[in-house]
C-alpha cells in the first residue's frame, strides 16, 4: 500500500493525517497515510530516509516550507513563485516533485465553498509573511480591482508589492477605506491575537475571512462580527482543499471536499 506523511514541527495537532484517511475512503484508494514530526533542524537527512523506506509522498508543514522548496528536485510554477512546497511526490524516475497547494486550497473554498467573488473586488490581505506569499499569485488571477497588502513592518508589503507590482503595500494606520473582501493571513490568531486593524476597513458588506481556524472563531472573525460583518470564514474549507489537491497530485483522483469540511467542523466543536 502507498504511504504518506505530513511532516512538520509540531505534528500533533495536524489534522491532516485524519483529511487523508477520509479523502481515501471516499474516493477507494488504499492509501496510508500518517503525522511524523521532525526535528527542526535535520529535514533534508530526515527526508531521505522517509522516501528510502518507501514513502511515495509527503505534505510539508511548518517550519518546513522552505527546506521542501530547497529540496525538490522539480517544482510547479506555482511553487517557484511563493517559494514554498507543501506537497513532494517521488516520480517513477526517481526525482522528488515539490509543489504548493495552498493557494488552490484558499480559492477553492472561496469561490466553490462560499461562493464568493474577487472579480473586480477590493480586497485587503493583512499581513505579509509566508502563508500571505503563497495565495498572492492566485488571488490576483481573478483580477481583483485591488490587491493591498498591510502589514506591521511595512518593509515585508513592500518586497512584496515589488516582487507583485499590482499589489499596494500598507501599514495598518494607512488604511481608511472599506473593503468587499479582508484576508487575515497574519499568524496572530494562532496566539489568539488580533491584528492592530482601524474599523473603517470593514461595513456589513464585507466578506471576512481568516486563514487560520480552531474550535472557537478567532480573533479576527469575532472582531468582524462586533463590526456587523454578516458572512464570515475561518480556514478550515481552505486546509482541506490545499489537501484535496495534493490528493490529486499524488493519486489523480479529486476527493469531494464538503464532506469531510462538515464531518471536520463536527470532531472541532
Ligand atoms: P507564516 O508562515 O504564518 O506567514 P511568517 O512568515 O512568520 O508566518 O509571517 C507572520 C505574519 O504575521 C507577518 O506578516 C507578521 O507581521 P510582521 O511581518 O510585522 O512580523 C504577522 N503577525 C504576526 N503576529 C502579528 C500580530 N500580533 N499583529 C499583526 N501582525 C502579526
Amino acid at each position: 500500500m502507498d504511504r504518506y506523511s505530513v511532516v512538520g514541527h509540531p505534528i500533533k495537532h495536524s489534522l491532516s493525517p485524519m483529511i487523508h484517511r477520509m479523502f481515501a475512503e471516499q474516493t477507494g484508494e488504499e492509501i496510508e497515510y500518517e503525522g511524523i514530526e521532525l526535528p527542526v533542524t535535520s529535514f533534508e537527512t530526515r527526508i531521505w530516509q522517509l522516501f528510502k523506506e518507501g514513502y511515495s509522498g509527503f505534505n510539508v508543514t511548518a517550519p518546513f516550507k522552505g527546506d521542501a522548496f530547497d529540496f525538490v528536485d522539480d517544482m510547479s510554477d506555482r511553487a517557484k513563485q511563493a517559494r514554498a512546497v507543501n506537497t513532494m511526490k517521488k516520480m517513477p524516475n526517481g526525482r522528488i516533485f515539490g509543489d504548493t497547494t495552498d493557494g488552490v486550497g484558499l480559492l477553492n473554498d472561496l469561490l466553490d465553498n462560499l461562493g464568493w467573488t474577487l472579480n473586480k473586488a477590493n480586497i485587503l490581505i493583512l499581513g505579509a509573511g509566508g502563508a500571505v506569499r503563497g495565495v498572492l499569485e492566485p488571488l490576483l488571477a481573478q483580477d481583483p480591482e485591488s490587491l493591498v497588502v498591510a502589514n506591521r513592518t511595512l518593509q515585508k508589503a513592500e518586497e512584496l508589492a515589488e516582487e507583485y507590482p499590482a499589489l499596494t503595500p500598507s501599514t495598518f494606520d494607512e488604511l481608511d477605506q472599506p473593503f468587499d473582501l479582508i484576508i487575515n493571513g497574519t499568524s496572530a490568531s494562532l496566539s489568539g491575537q488580533l491584528p492592530p486593524i482601524p474599523a473603517d476597513v470593514v461595513t456589513s458588506q464585507s466578506r471576512c475571512y481568516d486563514m487560520a481556524y480552531g474550535n472557537k472563531p478567532t480573533a479576527f472573525l469575532e472582531w468582524s462580527k462586533q463590526q456587523g460583518v454578516k458572512e464570515c470564514a475561518d480556514g478550515l474549507g481552505m486546509l482541506v482543499g490545499q489537501a484535496a489537491e495534493s490528493f490529486y497530485i499524488w493519486r489523480g483522483v479529486r476527493p469531494d471536499v464538503k464532506p469531510v469540511i462538515e464531518a471536520l467542523r463536527q470532531q472541532l466543536l
